[in-house]
C-alpha cells in the first residue's frame, strides 16, 4: 500500500517556493495515493515563536493548503501537536539515530549560524520529529522540496537501523518525491539562496498572500543580469538569477526550462516579466482570494483540523502500539 505524508512549518509567509516545490505536487498526488497532510507547529516551535503568531500561522498555512487544492474531506489535514504519536516516536527515534548523522544536517548548520551553542536542543533533534512524523504513518512516499532531501534520507536510514537493530520487517523505507521545474525555487534578490519565508527581505519572496500589485512589483525588481534572455541551457550555471526566474516560468506553465529558453532566447527581461507576472497572478490570484474567505472564518477551519487530527490519531495509535511491544515497552 502506498502512502503519502508531507508536512510544512506553520511560520508564516508561504511563498511561491512552498507552493511550487510542495504544495502544487501534494495536490497532483491526490488521485493517486492516500494523503496525510500535516501543519507542524512542534517543528515551529525550534526557533522562537509568538504563540499568538502560531496559533495564526497554523490556521493560514491551513487555509492555503486548502485553497491551494488539498481536498481535506477525502485526504487528512491536521496540526502536528494534537496527534501525541509523533513527539512519542520522536524520542524513541532520538535513540536509534547517531549523533554523527545528525552533525551532517546543512539545515541545522544554515538555521544555527555562528551561534550553534545557543541553538535549541528542539532544532538539533528536528530530524528525528521529521522520521517520526513520516513513519508513525508508515508513510511509503513523502513530496517535499529539494532543500529537504538530507532528512528524508535520515528518515530512511532511522527506519533502516530501527528495523535491524530490533531485528524486524517493521518500518517501510520512504521514497522522497521531489518534483517540478521549481523543487528549488531562489530568492528573488540573489539567484544563490533559496526563496525562505525567514528571510528579512519581503522582496526576496512572492508570497501566496500577495495581490496582483505586490506579485507584479516584485517580479519587476526581481534581480537579472546584463545580459539578454539566454538561449542555451549551459549558460545558465553561471546566471543564477535567470536560472531562478526561467525555472518559476517553466513550473507555472508546466514546461520545462528548455522550452522557456526557446521562447524569450536573446530577448530582453522585460517582455519575459511581463509574462512571468500574468501567470503568477493567473495562478495565484484565485488562491489567495479563497484562502482570504476560509481566514474570515477560523472556527470553520480550527473543526478541520480538529476532525483531520482524529483521523490521523487512529492510524498512528495502533502503529505506535506495534512499535511499543517491538522495543519491549509495557502495552499502554
Ligand atoms: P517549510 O516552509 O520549510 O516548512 O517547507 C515546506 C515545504 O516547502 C517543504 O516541502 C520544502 O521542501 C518546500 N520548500 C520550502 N522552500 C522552498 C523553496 N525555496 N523551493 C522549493 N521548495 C521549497
Ligand atoms: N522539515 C520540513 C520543512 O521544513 C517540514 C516537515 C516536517 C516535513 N515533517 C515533515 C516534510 C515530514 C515532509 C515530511 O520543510
Amino acid at each position: 500500500m502506498s502512502r503519502i505524508f508531507s508536512g510544512v512549518q506553520p511560520t508564516g509567509n508561504l511563498h511561491l517556493g512552498n507552493y511550487l516545490g510542495a504544495i502544487r505536487n501534494w495536490v497532483r498526488l491526490q488521485d493517486q495515493f492516500e494523503c496525510i497532510f500535516c501543519m507542524v507547529d512542534l517543528h515551529a516551535i525550534t526557533v522562537w515563536q509568538d504563540p499568538k503568531e502560531l496559533t495564526r500561522n497554523t490556521r493560514e498555512v491551513a487555509a492555503g493548503m486548502i485553497a491551494a487544492g488539498v481536498d481535506a474531506e477525502k485526504h487528512i489535514v491536521f496540526n502536528q501537536s494534537m496527534v501525541p504519536a509523533h513527539a512519542q516516536l520522536a524520542w524513541i527515534f532520538n535513540c536509534v539515530a547517531r549523533i554523527g548523522w545528525l552533525n551532517r544536517m546543512t539545515q541545522f548548520k544554515e538555521k544555527a549560524g555562528k551561534h550553534k551553542e545557543n541553538a535549541s536542543v528542539g532544532l538539533y533533534a528536528y530530524p528525528n520529529l521529521m522520521s517520526a512524523d513520516i513513519l508513525t504513518y508508515k508513510a511509503t512516499h513523502v513530496p517535499v522540496g529539494e532543500d529537504q532531501k538530507q532528512h528524508l534520507e535520515l528518515a530512511r536510514d532511522t527506519a533502516q537501523k530501527f528495523n535491524s537493530d530490533y531485528g524486524v520487517e517493521f518500518f517501510p523505507i520512504p521514497e522522497p518525491l521531489i518534483l517540478g521545474a521549481a523543487a528549488r525555487v531562489m530568492s528573488l534578490r540573489d539567484g544563490t539562496r533559496k526563496m525562505s519565508k525567514s528571510d528579512e527581505s519581503d522582496y526576496s519572496r512572492i508570497n501566496m498572500t500577495d495581490d496582483a500589485d505586490t506579485i507584479a512589483l516584485k517580479v519587476r525588481k526581481a534581480k537579472t543580469d546584463l545580459h539578454p534572455m539566454p538561449a542555451a541551457l549551459g549558460e545558465l550555471d553561471e546566471r543564477p538569477e535567470a536560472s531562478n526566474l526561467l525555472g518559476i516560468y517553466a513550473a507555472l506553465s508546466d514546461t520545462d526550462k528548455e522550452a522557456v529558453i526557446q521562447r524569450f532566447a536573446g530577448q530582453q527581461f522585460s517582455a519575459f516579466k511581463q509574462e512571468l507576472i500574468d501567470l503568477a497572478v493567473a495562478t495565484l490570484g484565485p488562491i489567495n482570494a479563497e484562502m482570504k474567505r476560509l481566514m474570515a472564518d477560523p472556527g470553520h477551519i480550527d473543526a478541520v483540523l480538529k476532525q483531520g487530527a482524529e483521523r490521523a490519531d487512529a492510524i498512528a495509535r495502533p502503529i505506535l502500539a506495534e512499535i511499543y511491544d517491538i522495543v519491549g515497552f509495557l502495552k499502554p
